[in-house]
């Protein structure tokens, strides 16, 4: 494994101690050999010093030692400079000697752990020393993360240049909701259980609801931000990836050609709003300050550094989307996200219909909370199922109670990063979890519209909202206009 960028944030956050986490689950085998690359001059050992304290720190309280060891000591490092062709001979010099003394057989992952701009230019140099090119024995991916391009043309113009070099099947593109757990299990949720099926759409389920809420703000950011916003951000990549999974049709198999087919059918179907209904079922935001339920007062995000004190930049996105196919016609997909609002966290509800009559006296039908099944993504992973029951007494009523599964109490907290999984399929040729080039391009189509109306009419009532509250009250009248509102987390 090559990684480019050996010496950034990704690679000590999440690539060596998910690495680490590989081994120590036995899934890394002896004839294997990690390859750091940046510009940083260091010798091997400097560079396993440096990793060594990055997984300490990352892995907190699940370091180990012996792990550590074991991993070490496949760690290697190079100088070099991605942008010249010099480099890439090295580099090709360099993997021929660890084949030679690791055993590792030719078979090549390279993970760009670099910004998406070099994308194209390292590939082409791969090409050009011959490092992608595959035979019957040998296998050569390469790993590259998001964002995809920033629009459909520049998505469409950046999947063309790594087609000049490489073939779709060796492109693996990261999106990296697809390593969470709770994402994976969206499937296993419907497809493994015969029950849940059945009550899977449009007869039974009034609406749905995704919320990748966010507390924090932009952070370091904000130069990546003020190009970006929400919308780019987290829209056509994480929200769309819960939207694909919850509304796909079942697939023939769990093999990565069957689920993409699968997937790209749903983005087919999304209705894309026109400019008119943009601007009734689209809502944009930008924090202020405020005070975190926390306490703590935090700035505006004007006065983030490296953003403009008058940037028309949202930071709070809300969409109405609708399906065009039998299984969803009519049902309303909501989804929302935004920084620094009123709590951190990613969930799906689902919204079932009422029952038709209630025949029980003394219940009021408006005052009893709809059957609602809520998949937690993150934090207190779970899923959680509200329905009405008896309350107990001689009065017949209802009252709404919760069934609750928390994966910590079944399978407890292990430590992951959520690379894990990726890196894992991507060493074994399976991309089911990855991103095909049309995904990333149907998932841009579908929010160019709004992105088109955003940036011609600019928002003249930014900031919106206040750091550490729910977002713009236009984002509840979404809702409230069609009758629901938001779940809200106590
Ligand atoms: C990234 C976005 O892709 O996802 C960030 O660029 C966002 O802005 C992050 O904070 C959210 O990921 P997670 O795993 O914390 O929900």
């Amino acid at each position: 494994m090559i990684i480019f960028g050996a010496g950034g944030d990704l690679t000590k956050r999440k690539l060596i101690p998910a690495l680490f986490y590989l081994c120590q689950g036995g899934l890394l085998p002896e004839t294997f050999a990690i390859l750091g690359l940046d510009r940083l001059e260091m010798d091997d050992e400097a560079f396993r010093d440096g990793m060594a304290d990055a997984v300490k720190e990352h892995v907190g309280s699940a370091w180990n030692e012996a792990t550590w060891r074991k991993l070490c000591h496949h760690l290697h490092y190079m100088q070099g400079n991605i942008k010249e062709e010099a480099t890439y001979m090295a580099v090709c010099e360099r993997l021929s000697r660890l084949d030679a003394e690791r055993g590792t057989e030719g078979n090549y992952l390279f993970y760009l752990a670099v910004p998406p701009s070099l994308f194209p230019d390292i590939t082409r140099h791969l090409g050009a020393v011959g490092l992608t090119a595959e035979s019957e024995d040998d296998w050569r991916r390469v790993i590259i993360e998001k964002p995809f391009g920033n629009d459909v043309e520049s998505a469409k113009a950046l999947n063309g240049m790594l087609h000049e070099t490489l073939d779709e099947d060796q492109i693996y593109r990261i999106d990296h909701y697809l390593g969470k757990e709770t994402v994976q299990n969206i499937m296993v949720f419907r497809f493994a259980n015969g029950f849940i099926e059945p009550f899977w759409n449009r007869q039974h389920i009034d609406h749905v609801q995704i919320t990748v809420a966010e507390s924090v703000g932009v952070e370091h950011r904000g130069e990546y931000y003020e190009q970006a916003g929400a919308l780019r951000d987290m829209i056509p990549n994480h929200l769309l990836v819960l939207l694909g999974f919850l509304a796909m049709e079942p697939p023939n198999s769990f093999e990565s050609g069957a689920v993409r087919d699968e997937i790209n059918k749903v983005l087919d179907a999304i209705h894309p709003l026109t400019p008119e209904q943009v601007l009734t079922h689209a809502v944009r935001g930008q924090y202020g300050e405020g005070v975190m339920p926390t306490g703590e007062r935090v700035p505006a995000y004007r006065s983030s550094p490296g953003v403009s004190p008058t940037s028309g930049r949202e930071t709070y996105a809300a969409l109405k989307l609708t399906m065009d196919n039998w299984r969803w016609a009519g049902v309303p997909f909501y989804l929302r996200t935004g920084k620094r609002l009123a709590a951190q966290y990613t969930e799906i509800v689902i919204q079932y219909k009422r029952a038709p009559k209630i025949m029980f006296k003394n219940t009021d039908i408006e005052q009893m909370t709809p059957d609602m099944l809520v998949l937690r993504i993150q934090p207190n992973e779970g899923i959680q199922m509200s329905f009405g029951a008896k309350i107990p007494g001689p009065r017949m009523r209802v009252g709404t109670v919760n069934m609750d599964f928390c994966y910590a109490d079944y399978f407890g907290n292990a430590p992951a990063t959520g690379y894990e999984t990726l890196i894992y399929d991507c060493m074994n040729g399976d991309a089911t979890l990855f991103k095909h080039a049309d995904t990333v391009e149907k998932g841009w189509e579908i929010v160019e519209s709004v992105m088109d109306v955003w940036n011609a009419l600019p928002a003249r009532d930014f900031p919106n909202y206040a750091a550490g509250t729910w977002g713009p009250a236009a984002a509840g009248d979404l809702l409230k206009n069609d009758g629901r509102l938001w779940r809200r987390i106590k």
